[in-house]
């Protein structure tokens, strides 16, 4: 086929700046999600998910340079991740993805991979 990485199908690291810019933009007026953040700048906590979502979509490795393996469910482990955060997680990341709207297999592949992760990152059980 191809042979473009999905990285590369997607217009490179441009299209991750754009998503994940977008999806903090939400997590910075979500109520639930952002006293989660420990930092007051959201600009780190912006850059490591853009590295990582580069580097696991085939792009440059920047994000293990400088953070090792990613181990994301041990990192996420501090915070409480529950089915409500997780869904607020979802709906922030979804947003992002239509603004940047991309063709539909792409789209579907993305979505499907974030839904995935998602639903793994949850460690916490609700207590209804
Ligand atoms: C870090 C919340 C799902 C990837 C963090 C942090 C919080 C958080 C509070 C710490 C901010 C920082 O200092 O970096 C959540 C919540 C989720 C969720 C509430 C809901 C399910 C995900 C998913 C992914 C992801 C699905 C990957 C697809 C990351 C990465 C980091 C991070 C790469 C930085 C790890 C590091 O290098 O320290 N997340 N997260 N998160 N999250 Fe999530």
């Amino acid at each position: 086929e191809s042979g473009l990485t999905f990285y590369e199908a997607v217009g490179g690291s441009e299209t991750f700046v754009r998503l994940v810019r977008r999806f903090y933009q939400g997590v910075a007026n979500d109520p639930v999600l952002r006293p989660l953040y420990p930092e007051e700048d959201l600009g780190p906590a912006e850059e490591r998910l853009r590295l990582f979502l580069i580097q696991y979509w085939g792009g440059p490795r920047t994000y293990s340079d400088q953070r090792g393996h990613p181990r994301l469910r041990m990192r996420h482990a501090p915070f409480r991740v529950g089915t409500r955060e997780r869904d607020r997680w979802l709906e922030h990341m979804r947003a992002a993805m239509d603004e940047i709207a991309l063709p539909a297999e792409l789209d579907q592949q993305l979505w499907q991979y974030l839904v995935m992760a998602a639903h793994s990152m949850v460690n916490t059980l609700d207590e209804t």
